[in-house]
């Protein structure tokens, strides 16, 4: 039987100390690089702390596979066993430009079945955390059930990017929503938008492309608080593929998908 009380402290205990040396970098020099073009960056520090989690993890967990952003893990093509999927760093830009807004994001799943999930904002020392069936914590406070909310009155985590030209979705599906809600948010940190959404700092959150690396583990800390996760047209998440991503508290994510995403169609 897998022990996730004693993984769920090691994780706690690594992220914590992962997340004081990127806080320790930002007093040097960092080596920056891109990766698929000149907007999708990576650093020394996304590379150092994936390779810090890879040592830990390899040392104490044999048996576990690890499938990270930065590709220091395995080769993951199927859910089976226990599997660390790893963002060492979610919001690159802004930890580059900001130094702020970004995290550290990490979900443990067992043969596709998130079991704990961690979402660290390194720089407010938050950390988001969930076991499921224990319910979600921000630091050591536990996060409530989420509570049912209007379109009108709900404020969403969406890009400006989605309401204009682009090779994933028409850009006039989401302008009719946007222009309804009370506000939008664009933080740049998929993670961080997620934790949002079990905070209750956003009610929704809505993107077109996301790795597992981006929602592994804000879905294991979301769906503690009731909300719902699933792609824009509906489909469940796995780690194991890229998808669009709509998670939003219970009630809402109903209403915004019967009244702007009925007939979606995405790329
Ligand atoms: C990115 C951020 C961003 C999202 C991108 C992700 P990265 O992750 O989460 O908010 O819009 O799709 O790739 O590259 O900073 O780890
Ligand atoms: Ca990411
Ligand atoms: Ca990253």
């Amino acid at each position: 039987m897998t022990n996730w009380e004693k993984i769920n402290e090691q994780a706690i205990q690594w992220i914590k100390e992962a997340g004081s040396k990127i806080r320790a970098s930002f007093l040097q020099q960092l080596k920056i690089e891109t990766k698929t073009n000149r907007n999708d960056l990576v650093t020394n520090m996304d590379k150092e702390t994936e390779q810090f989690f890879i040592k830990k993890i390899n040392e104490a967990y044999t048996d576990h596979r690890i499938l990270g952003e930065e590709g220091f893990g395995d080769v993951v093509e199927d859910e089976n066993g226990v599997i660390w999927v790893i963002d060492p760093i979610d919001g690159t830009m802004n930890f580059v430009h900001q130094q702020r807004n970004f995290a550290i994001s990490i979900g443990i799943y067992e043969d596709g079945i998130g079991q704990l999930g961690y979402i660290y904002d390194v720089v407010h020392d938050e950390l988001y955390h969930a076991r499921k069936g224990f319910g979600a914590f921000l630091n050591d406070q536990r996060l409530s059930p989420l509570s049912e909310v209007e379109i009108e009155d709900a404020v969403i985590g969406v890009n400006a990017l989605w309401v204009t030209d682009n090779h994933r979705i028409n850009r006039h599906v989401l302008g009719p929503l946007v222009q309804n809600v009370r506000g939008t948010r664009s933080y740049g940190s998929a993670a961080m938008e997620i934790a949002y959404v079990a905070s209750g700092r956003l009610d929704s959150y809505i993107t077109m492309r996301l790795s597992p690396w981006d929602f592994a583990g804000g879905k294991v800390i979301v769906e503690e608080v009731g909300g719902v996760v699933t792609s824009l047209t509906g489909e469940p998440l796995t780690i194991t593929s890229k998808s669009s991503v709509f998670i939003s508290k219970p009630g809402l994510h109903q209403k915004i998908s019967e009244k702007y995403l009925r007939s979606v169609e995405l790329n």
